[in-house]
């Protein structure tokens, strides 16, 4: 049996379309019951919207990485090196570990790969947001994030928000 080694790289403008289609899923697998059915439908229905998106942000999100195993992204990665809610901080956007793959380290792999980089940028803090229902909370809490306070996301969503001392 050959087995896949697991790739982290920047995102390409090639992955647009691919990785559009899975944020729809991840967002449609995760976030049923806590965001308005409406939009997760929204998100399946214009694949072709967000891959445009995607695309013409290329410029300016320039720490977003994917993680492949065997040129399929099962997994990305966004943060800033800095953020609007916490000072010195940098702040993680996006996490996500496609649901057949969760639960294999992946996660930890990129969190672990974002910190590494941050911390070479000499930032001492980390701030990452999780919408209040999402199991998620648990895995920032199990990584030694401390809830910190909330905020409304989308000016309707609860999302905790969690600081961590690097
Ligand atoms: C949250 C997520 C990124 C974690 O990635 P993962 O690959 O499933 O998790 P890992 O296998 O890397 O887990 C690493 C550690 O966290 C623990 N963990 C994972 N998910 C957890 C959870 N929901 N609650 C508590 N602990 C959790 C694991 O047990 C493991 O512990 P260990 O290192 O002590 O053995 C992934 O499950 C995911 O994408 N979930 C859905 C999307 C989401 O909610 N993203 C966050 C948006 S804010």
């Amino acid at each position: 049996m050959i087995f896949m080694e697991p790739i982290i790289r920047k995102r390409k403008i090639e992955d647009s379309n691919e990785l559009a289609h899975a944020i729809a899923l991840i967002w449609n697998d995760t976030y049923k019951g806590i965001v308005d059915d409406d939009f997760l439908k929204g998100l399946l229905d214009n694949e072709k919207t967000s891959a445009e998106r995607l695309k013409k942000s290329i410029n300016d999100q320039q720490d977003y990485y994917v993680l492949t195993l065997d040129d399929k992204i099962i997994g990305w990665i966004y943060y800033t090196l800095d953020s609007d809610k916490y000072e010195d901080a940098a702040e993680i956007h996006s996490l996500y570990i496609l649901k057949e793959y969760q639960g294999n380290g992946y996660g930890k792999m990129l969190y672990d790969y974002a910190v590494k980089n941050i911390r070479q940028k000499e930032i001492q803090k980390l701030i990452i947001g999780c919408l209040d229902g999402n199991p998620s909370n648990d895995f920032y809490k199990h990584l030694g994030g401390k809830y910190i306070g909330n905020h409304l996301f989308r000016e309707k969503y609860i999302e905790n928000i969690y600081l961590f001392e690097l």
